[in-house]
């Protein structure tokens, strides 16, 4: 029995393509294990707020040494990496905005990778991922175009790549995409991306 956390970055609500995939896919899944709880949240219609200067503050001073000021500018980011770590699976929809990621999932983003807490910094300087990288994350994107690997169009793609940075920088390597792309390129194609991304859903569903 896992605890998947689902989080939704559109501000769209049934126009939007990530959250139509993502709750197919979590839907799907709850038939198929129904013993897994799943939390949701969603940043595209109540999204977190940006770092400002006491949460930096306080994110940078021991918890032992924090004023009650500085424990309650950075107590949402809290509950939000306790809210992170306690899941045993992630799945995310998320729109592809010029060419990366919404500035709601950046700023959620910003709010869960803390020092000491999702990473660390070693003796010598480098980094380590605090998040048990056995953990998996699925990521289904919208995308207006579309941006295959070799071809011209990969290199605009700083959203899955981003993705995989980051997550890998917290310890979570086990990620799988699925792209629901095309979307802006004419109906056929729109069409046979759609399909496609309904496929590796039911595919997703029976493997992940
Ligand atoms: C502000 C904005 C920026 C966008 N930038 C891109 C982009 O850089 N590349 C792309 O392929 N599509 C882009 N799109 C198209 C969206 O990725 C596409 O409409 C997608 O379906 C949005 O996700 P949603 O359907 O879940 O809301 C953009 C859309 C918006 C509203």
């Amino acid at each position: 029995m896992a605890n998947i956390l689902h989080i939704d970055a559109s501000p769209r609500g049934e126009r939007s393509i990530s959250r139509s995939l993502s709750y197919e896919f979590i839907t799907s899944w709850k038939d198929t294990h129904p013993g897994d709880t799943v939390t949701y949240r969603d940043l595209g219609h109540n999204p977190v707020p940006h770092v400002d200067e006491p949460w930096i503050a306080a994110a940078f001073t021991p918890p032992e040494a924090r004023t009650p000021e500085l424990t309650q500018a950075i107590k949402l980011s809290d509950d939000l990496v306790d809210e992170f770590l306690a899941a045993d699976r992630y799945v995310f929809g998320v729109p592809m905005y010029n060419f990366s990621i919404p500035s709601t999932f950046k700023a959620y983003i910003d709010q869960i990778v803390r020092g000491g807490r999702t990473f660390a910094v070693t003796e010598n300087g480098g980094f380590q991922g605090l998040v048990d990288s056995s953990k998996k994350v699925l990521i289904i994107t919208a995308r207006g175009g579309s941006f295959p690997p070799g071809t011209p169009f990969a290199a605009y793609d700083f959203q899955e790549p981003y993705l995989r940075t980051i997550f890998g920088f917290i310890g979570l390597t086990d990620l799988t995409f699925i792209h629901g792309d095309s979307l802006n390129s004419g109906k056929d194609a729109r069409q046979k991306s759609l399909a496609a991304a309904k496929d590796a859903i039911a595919q997703a569903v029976a493997t992940w």
